[in-house]
């Protein structure tokens, strides 16, 4: 049986005050759900912080059952790049995880599907655990396309490195008209999709599909946390909003317990 994996993506949210209350809030209450028995069960938690508070995360959350990373890098390891961070840098960190090709980065900094799969295959050389995001715009729901789009974004990351590579990785399915818009995709819109990822991936490799952990994002919060995640192919959530409240993302948690 897979296990949930509950990441927070803060996005550009935090300042160190802020953010030492939230990291202390969330690696305590996430240490008393694991001793609280037979609770916890197979729930694994992660934030995925803004660059300059990597130092931060580890700091505070290091010898925690929390893992921490990033949410972007550059496909590139060194050099002339101003601005950019590598997944050597990230892993100076100790991050675990890294968020690659979200939709506001396609969106916003032109993040094509090429991109974000050299971006997916820096992370995997480095040991990082890429959360690939994928999903579609309103328009392209409305235009029935959702599977062709996914496809795609699927497709640009396994032409370049492989099925197998998806063994060291996380899929996130982050419908992009659900992001941060309050509107999430209902229980049975969501586990269609996920269905569809993990069919598309059993075609090229059985058990890389099957251990495959396929996060839902959009708008997940506690009062919708456990209908999602009861669907069969919804293995946690990729959490925005709902991250920078330390009481709502443990909710979360606790709603991903077995
Ligand atoms: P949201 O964001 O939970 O605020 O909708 C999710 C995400 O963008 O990862």
């Amino acid at each position: 049986m897979r296990n949930k994996l509950v990441a927070g993506n803060w996005k550009m949210n935090g300042s160190i005050a802020q953010n030492k209350a939230l990291l202390d809030g969330v690696a305590a209450g996430f240490a008393a759900l694991l001793s609280s028995g037979d609770t916890a069960k197979g729930v694994q938690c992660a934030v995925c912080v803004p660059f300059p508070y990597l130092f931060q995360a580890q700091s505070v959350l290091q010898g925690s059952k929390l893992a921490w990373g990033a949410q972007n890098l550059s496909q590139y390891e060194k050099g002339a790049y101003t601005g950019e961070v590598s997944a050597s840098m990230l892993r100076d960190f100790a991050c675990r995880y890294v968020i690659v090709g979200h939709s506001e980065r396609r969106a916003l900094y032109g993040e094509s599907d090429a991109i974000v799969a050299d971006k997916f295959e820096a992370a995997i050389n480095a040991g990082l655990i890429p959360i690939l995001c994928v999903g579609e715009t309103l328009a392209e729901r409305e235009a029935n396309v959702t599977e062709q789009v996914v496809a795609r974004q699927l497709d640009a990351v396994i032409v370049k490195c492989g099925a197998a590579s998806l063994a060291k990785a996380v899929v996130a399915y982050e419908p992009v008209w659900a992001i941060g818009t309050g509107k999430t995709a209902s229980p049975e819109q969501a586990q269609a999709v996920h269905a569809f990822v993990r069919n598309k991936i059993a075609q090229l490799d059985g058990a890389v599909a099957d251990g495959l952990q396929i996060l839902y994002g959009g708008s997940m919060k506690a009062s919708n946390a456990v209908e999602l995640l009861s669907m069969a192919d919804i293995d946690g959530g990729l959490i925005g909003g709902a991250a920078l409240d330390a009481d709502e993302f443990l909710a979360i948690c606790r709603a991903a317990q077995r």
